[in-house]
């Protein structure tokens, strides 16, 4: 079984992390983003994956070399020369996708995080004999997403449209799609958008059909929601494998700690913080709902909640960071200096105060 991702877009929402390196390869829970996908993919039978991919690809093949090896599983790119948004990536890779074989294949957006149901999708699409299955899960916002109407008791899907203006629904695409080949045909050699052109058309002859997805779903593309999905995320890993997670009396609530960062004395940390590798946590720090990346330093007596703190930056101590602060790739923040919301971009240091959120260049 085969399955593509789709890896295009520039991320700018998650700047400036994205600025150091694709999306994609942002590390969530101190694991990038994709191979939570792959893995998953893999887990599941899948042998090959088509990233669609309209930047840097090197770089992605590069970094995925390791987890083929290792996942053993074939990792492919297909390169678009102009971004062919959600649907035209399908049809440039429709020779990797297809094989004279009629089996569905999966596509998956890549910021997405759910405890990927899979098997229960491939049921699912057997079940209702249509061209076309997609995961759909209720959320509080729906107008930034793409809103489905459907028949409760079959899933057969009656309406789907993109970021509706005025209320249509509460359940929403969740980005998850498994597709017969046939799907392809439908699908033109342009920029175009698989939600707004080919989901509509499917559902109007009606052979598109949506399966409510089981446990949490998280679109991490943004600050505030990869924060939120952190949560989510180790709820769910508490659930699971909770021997994953950090214990002891200096914890709270569910923390993940790399093995190789090293804690000092009298730390309070959690709930909701992921660690990442080679990060020096001082003594009497204290930490809750942040994600602290790879070879981090955090000085004394230093504060973090709600925040980002990007590879290699250091804390300075005392210093009190919150409110969605994001710290780039190797920024400073100086002692004593508080940051309320800053978001900053790579290489910067910071001897003063942000007082209110702001991007700091
Ligand atoms: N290869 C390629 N080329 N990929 C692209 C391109 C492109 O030109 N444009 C976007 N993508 C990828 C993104 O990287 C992401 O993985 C996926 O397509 C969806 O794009 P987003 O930019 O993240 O869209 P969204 O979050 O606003 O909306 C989409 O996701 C929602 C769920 O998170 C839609 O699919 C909505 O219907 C859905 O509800
Ligand atoms: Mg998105």
């Amino acid at each position: 079984m085969k399955a593509l991702i789709l890896v295009g877009g520039f991320g700018t929402r998650l700047r400036p992390l994205t600025l150091s390196v694709p999306k994609p390869l942002v590390e969530f829970a101190n694991k990038p983003m994709i191979l939570h996908q792959i893995e998953a993919l893999k887990a599941i039978g899948v042998t090959e994956v088509v990233l669609a991919i309209n930047y840097q690809p090197e770089l992605m093949l590069n970094f995925l070399k390791e987890f083929e090896k290792k996942l053993e599983i074939k990792i492919t790119c297909s390169q678009e020369t102009e971004p062919l948004g959600t649907a035209g990536p399908l049809a440039l890779a429709r020779d990797k996708l297809i094989d004279g074989s009629d089996e569905p294949f999966f596509v998956l957006n890549s910021d997405v995080i759910n405890e990927y149901p899979l098997k229960e999708m491939i049921e699912f699409h057997k079940s209702h004999g249509g061209e076309a299955s997609i995961m759909v899960t209720k959320v509080d916002e729906p107008s930034k997403y793409g809103v489905v109407v459907m028949e409760e008791t079959t899933g057969k899907v009656e309406k789907f449209v993109e970021k509706p203006k005025i209320f249509v629904g509460n359940k929403i695409n969740a980005g998850i799609y498994l597709l017969n080949p046939s799907v392809l045909d439908r699908i033109e050699l342009r920029p175009t958008s698989i939600e707004k052109e080919i989901f509509p058309k499917i559902a109007g002859e009606q052979k598109l059909y949506a399966m409510v997805l089981p446990g949490f779903w998280m679109d991490i593309g943004q600050p505030k929601d990869y924060i939120t999905g952190l949560r989510l995320y180790l709820d769910s890993l508490r659930k699971k494998s909770s021997a994953k997670l950090a214990s002891g009396s200096h914890i709270v609530g569910n923390v993940l700690v790399d093995e190789t960062a090293v804690i000092g004395d009298g730390c309070l940390i959690g709930p909701d913080v992921a660690i990442g590798p080679d990060c020096v946590i001082e003594s009497g720090v204290r930490l809750s709902r942040c994600t602290v990346m790879r070879g981090v330093r955090i000085k004394k007596h230093a504060c973090i909640s709600s925040s980002i703190i990007g590879w290699h930056s250091t804390i300075g101590r005392w210093a009190r960071v919150e409110n969605m602060t994001i710290l780039g790739e190797d920024v400073h923040v100086g002692d004593e200096v508080y940051s309320n919301g800053g978001v900053v971009l790579p290489h910067k240091e910071i001897k003063s105060s942000i007082l209110k959120p702001e991007i700091v260049m």
